[in-house]
């Protein structure tokens, strides 16, 4: 056996080295040493979270990714790139300056790369399809985007379109409009040296209608695949949500495409090289309620997955599945899959196998980011980075010496108070996710308040994905059993 697995590392090795001498490497390219990339996401609303699980950019360890993403931007009526949350990401009008801060962590690691994502799953893909059908459109977002970056500092935008041709209000040459799109950044990207990149869908059906993945490959300087959410409470059956590879004795039909292998393999099928693509993980796990008992926590941290075995020992059943080569737990009624330190190592050997240019985590803040729960901060993310590089995280050169300043002796006077939050309104009541006043209390639709600096709210509506409710206290769209009242 270790012969065998020795014989199929040298043939990937000989296939590696001859696609990095056939496959032409865009100028912004990283791939040029031999570090594998971390690509580390932030969801940047987690500073609204209550408690604990408050996560601010200053929470953000700079050593230990490649690639920072902070998520989200969106598109504005006008096809521009639009500033979600203006108080918290900008400084104007005594922001908090969360993209100016992220940007910054740059200056504690020189080889780090700040880049901004547009979309996600809450912007929808109606505006998206909107903008990529029309040439002056596409224009006009694209002269958006460059003084956006230049403005912020970042390094480049990640395109997180979910998904061309497919939800509501897509259009079914979104795939062609996508490639225009991705193409014209791209011609406009080089003259700057910005980097461009998208987070893909995993499964075969979107794949296959939402991407031409020869011309995307082209063009992007890397691909994260989002491999995980492969299953959710959306269905009718318990289901981890990151298996690695099918398990044939349990798996039929469309779950058998639903794995990392047959995701990250269809993709390079289709024209994907490897050395373009960026293995998805989530450092959180996808609980269900079953049919026949109590209540869990969906789409948890894992942290907090680790918190309840923790203060309930010897009550949580772990299995390990050979195939999916991550593990899952259950205890009476709630059921979790989910991902552990030995499954991240799994899943970024894997990643190696195949010569991918890294590993990518859907996110920072749902790592135990406090090292509170497995003792080392992190250690999802960094098990991933060490195993992506011969174990150790690539040490950066060391920080460039801090200029000492004389302090300020007016500077209390000049400190910034956080203001207060607007008073509430009809469907404000603080600033983060409110319910929807009008919809119940099972709703599935809830509101994103912010402060608008001036006193009064900027209102964002939301929807839960298929399947879930709007749960206020966590702040999270959930099993709709688990929403008290629902
Ligand atoms: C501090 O404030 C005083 C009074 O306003 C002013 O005279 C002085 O120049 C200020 N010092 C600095 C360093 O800004
Ligand atoms: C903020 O909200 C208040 C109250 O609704 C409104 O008067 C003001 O014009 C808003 N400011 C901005 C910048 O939108």
């Amino acid at each position: 056996m270790q012969e065998l697995r020795g014989f199929v590392a040298w043939i990937v090795v000989i296939f590696t080295t001859f696609t990095a001498f056939t496959t032409h490497a865009s100028p912004t390219s990283l791939q040029s040493s031999n570090t594998k990339y971390m690509v580390c996401y932030y969801g940047s609303w987690a500073v609204y979270r209550p408690g604990r699980g408050k996560f601010d950019v200053e929470n953000i360890d700079p050593q230990i990714c490649t690639h920072l993403i902070y998520g989200f931007v969106g598109l504005s009526p006008s096809n521009e790139i639009l500033v979600l949350d203006p108080y918290n990401d900008e400084e104007e009008n005594w922001g908090r300056g969360a993209m100016k801060r992220f940007v910054n962590l740059k200056s504690q690691n020189p080889g780090l790369k700040a880049l901004v994502a547009i979309g996600g799953w809450n912007e929808g893909s109606e505006k998206y399809s909107k903008m990529a059908m029309d040439p002056a459109k596409r224009r006009t977002f694209i002269n958006s985007v460059i003084p956006f970056l230049q403005k912020h500092g970042f390094d480049g935008l990640d395109l997180d379109w979910e998904y061309p041709a497919n939800r509501e209000g897509s259009h079914p040459d979104d795939k062609q409009n996508f490639v225009h799109l991705v193409r014209e950044l791209r011609q406009e990207f080089d003259k700057y040296g910005y980097l461009l990149t998208a987070a893909v869908s995993a499964g075969e059906f979107t794949i296959r209608t939402a991407y031409d993945i020869p011309a995307l490959a082209r063009d992007f300087d890397f691909i994260n695949i989002m491999a995980y959410d492969m299953h959710g409470a959306w269905e009718t059956f318990t289901g981890h949500h990151a298996p690695l590879k099918a398990n044939p004795n349990i798996d039929f039909e469309d779950n058998l495409l639903l794995n990392l292998r047959h995701a990250v393999n269809f993709w390079m099928e289709q024209g994907a090289p490897a050395n373009k693509l960026v293995l998805g993980m989530g450092t959180y796990g996808r609980g269900f309620t079953l049919d026949n008992s109590a209540v869990n926590g969906l789409y948890a941290p894992a942290r907090q997955i680790c918190e309840r075995f923790v203060a309930e020992p010897g009550q949580w059943t772990v299995v390990q599945d050979l195939y999916y080569e991550a593990p899952y737990a259950y205890k009476d009624r709630n059921w979790v899959g989910y991902d552990n330190v030995d499954s991240m190592k799994r899943k970024a050997e894997f990643a190696l196998e195949l010569g991918l240019a890294g590993g990518m985590v859907w996110s920072l803040e749902t790592d135990d980011f406090t090292g509170h729960c497995y003792g080392e901060p992190f250690i999802l993310i960094k098990t991933i980075a060490r195993t992506l590089n011969g174990g150790v995280i690539p040490t950066p050169p060391p920080p460039p010496p801090t200029t000492t300043t004389t302090p300020d002796p007016n500077a209390s006077t000049t400190t910034t108070t956080t203001p207060a939050p607007p008073p509430p309104d009809g469907v404000c009541r603080f600033e983060g996710f409110n319910r929807d006043p009008e919809a119940g209390p099972c709703a599935t639709t809830f509101y994103w308040c912010l402060s608008n600096g001036s006193g009064g709210w900027t209102i964002y509506p939301r929807t839960c994905a298929p399947g879930t409710a709007f749960h206020e206290d966590i702040q999270a769209c959930t099993h709709p059993e688990l929403v008290p009242g629902c």
